[in-house]
């Protein structure tokens, strides 16, 4: 590949790779009576919830006079420009001009629509590619849908690209060095050597020696529809009844230089237990996590965005250099499919 063709990758890969799911907000963040703007993969996005509840996606953009969607209001299951009331469908179709009716433009699909699932209080929306306009089907993590698993999910906005929260994940060992003050992330060996283990989805990375005593692995997901990666961190009897607290993240580009970060904190247990370590989790857990969060948070966007072109990778990197070349393949195939229709057309 040409250093041109190197450069598309990584522009591609640092704006987003499309043809993919991610996450782009709380459910409790769009509220019925309001639209909310979000921004991901660079777009303006605008989303509300119709009648019913369900969520729609447009372009963040009216195409009357380019005001902002999100400055306007739900009307039923629509959405209306606050400038001069122009009303669009989910489907990015003007229903209504208010100020004119019979006007040519309505009826006129105006802007893009984008796919949208809701999951475990969280917002998924699709972001095309030319390989793939039709949204694949997401399977979302299994911990999802299993009535096993109580959930919280906990999300926030950095300063860094997205791929370096990536890169955190692929990386069990820092969690003995940067967390070591840390409730639950201060414990085991200070050295090993890291495997990887490859799946069909993806691959885990994990301490050689030690297991189940800090984040010693890592299960990285990358299956052609969407990344996450899951992790557990064991827990003191502190922390109340259940096993291990597990993580499932997401990272999302909002643009080169931030993103957004989704982590699922989760627990396996039922009944009475369940009930005690989510009261625990509210009272005192949640503000331990936040602080070992802010110990990453504050450690990658002090990282130049240009630092891997002077990284020194050892070993331990085997996790971080997998991952970055899996996503590479997937920008590679994209864009190759990007070319062959551009030189069909
Ligand atoms: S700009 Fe939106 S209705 Fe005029
Ligand atoms: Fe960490």
């Amino acid at each position: 590949m040409s250093s041109v063709d190197k450069e598309r990758v990584e522009d591609r890969l640092t704006a987003g790779i499309l043809g993919q799911w991610y996450a782009v907000a709380k459910s409790v963040e769009v509220r019925r009576d309001k639209p909310r703007a979000v921004k991901a993969l660079g777009r303006q996005l605008v989303l509300w919830r119709d009648r019913a509840g369900r969520l729609h996606c447009l372009e963040d953009y009216c195409p009357h006079r380019g005001a902002r969607l999100s400055r306007g209001e739900v009307n039923h299951d629509d959405i209306s420009c606050r400038y001069h009331g122009v009303t669009l469908d989910g489907s990015g179709t003007i229903v209504r001009v208010p100020a004119m009716p019979g006007c040519a433009l309505e009826g006129r699909k105006a802007v893009d629509s984008y796919a949208v699932i809701e999951a475990n209080d969280g917002i998924f929306v699709y972001f095309p590619s030319k390989e793939k306009p039709a949204p694949p089907e997401l399977k979302l993590p299994a911990e999802f849908s299993d009535p096993a698993w109580s959930s919280f999910l906990c999300m926030g906005r950095w300063e860094c690209s997205y791929r370096y929260v990536y890169d955190n994940f692929a990386d069990p060992m820092h969690a003995c060095y940067l967390h070591a003050n840390s409730f639950t992330l201060a414990f085991g060996a200070k050295q090993d050597v890291m495997q990887i283990e490859k799946h069909d989805d993806g691959f885990t990375v994990a301490r050689l020696e030690q297991k189940d005593v800090n984040l010693d692995w890592t299960h990285v997901v990358l299956d052609g529809t969407q990344v996450y990666c899951r992790l557990d961190i064991p827990y003191p009897q502190a922390a109340g009844p259940g096993g291990p607290f597990r993580i499932i993240g997401y990272a999302t580009p909002v643009d080169d230089k931030s993103c957004m970060v989704f982590f699922w904190r989760f627990r396996r247990l039922g009944g009475i237990a369940r009930e005690s370590w989510r009261f625990l989790y509210r009272a005192t857990l949640e503000a331990r996590h936040w602080h070992v969060l802010e110990q990453d948070r504050e450690m990658l966007t002090h990282i130049p965005a240009d630092a891997h072109k002077r990284e020194m990778l050892y070993q331990h990197d085997v996790g971080v250099a997998r991952m970055r070349r899996m996503l590479s393949q997937q920008v590679n195939s994209q864009l190759a499919a990007e070319d062959s229709v551009r030189m069909a057309v």
